[in-house]
């Protein structure tokens, strides 16, 4: 479904990504690990559009997207939840998954209603501007928002860091459900072992590289090696 090829990207003179190649298929969901400021949110954001690589390519559904502008990568179905949420502060909840919506072939597949089913302390606050939720409110309405718009696959950058452990477990619950739907999943997230109950396959960024890749069953944050990559 999502390919990415060996890319290389940079921040004006400084290289961040040295040749990083990741594969999620249809209905997988797919850690990328690493510690900080490994490259991972330059992945990401590269795959968006927001970044263009300088070498590699990246292909969606067969369709090579990393010559194309944001906005036309998020239609082909790319669910964003991008680190620090970035929510409006003067819209209400609703008026943002209402913005937000789009349908994909003649349906919205999720609707605000279904995303209120998915997160009921979202419902509550339905009324409240962006500006006045929790740190854990915005981030379920980040999430919302990614999943009124239709995607077929939701990339969330540290959906779950800073949260209180019960807003944390929705979440992973409301992935699991989601993967269990068909949607395809990349995450990125510090928290290992709640990753890897949610993800089939993982990688692990070093300083811009593929650091070691595999199912994740076979993570093993035990493993001196991994254990170095991961910092846990
Ligand atoms: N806008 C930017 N301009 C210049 N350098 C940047 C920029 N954003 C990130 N970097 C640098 O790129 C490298 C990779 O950052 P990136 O944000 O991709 O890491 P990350 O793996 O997502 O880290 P974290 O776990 O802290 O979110 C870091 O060295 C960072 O300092
Ligand atoms: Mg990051």
């Amino acid at each position: 479904m999502l390919r990415v090829d060996n890319i290389t990207a940079s921040y004006g003179v400084s290289q961040i990504l040295f040749g990083v190649s990741l594969e999620v298929a249809v209905g997988q969901a797919v850690a990328l690990l690493g510690r900080n400021g490994m490259g991972k949110t330059t992945t990401i954001r590269a795959m968006m559009g927001a970044l263009r690589p300088s070498s590699g390519a990246i292909h969606f559904e067969g369709t090579r997207i990393d010559r194309l502008r944001d906005y036309e990568i998020c239609r082909l179905g790319f669910g964003y939840v991008p680190e620090g949420r970035r929510i409006f502060k003067h819209l209400t909840v609703h008026e943002q998954l209402v913005a937000f919506g789009r349908m994909r072939d003649g349906k919205q597949q999720c609707t605000p209603d279904d995303v209120y089913r998915l997160f009921p302390g979202l419902a509550e606050r339905r009324a409240s501007p962006g500006g006045l939720l929790s740190g854990g409110e915005q981030q379920m309405l980040a999430i919302g928002r990614a999943l009124v718009t239709s995607p077929k696959l939701v990339i969330l950058d540290e959906a779950t860091e800073g949260l209180a452990p019960l807003v944390r477990e929705r979440i992973w619950s409301v992935l699991s459900e989601l993967k269990s739907r068909g949607l395809a999943i990349l995450v990125v997230d510090k928290n290992v072992a709640d990753v890897m109950a949610l993800a089939d396959y993982a990688y692990i960024l070093e300083k811009g590289r593929v650091a070691w890749s595999g199912a994740a069953a076979d993570l093993r944050p035990d493993d001196d090696a991994q254990r170095r990559l991961l910092a846990v």
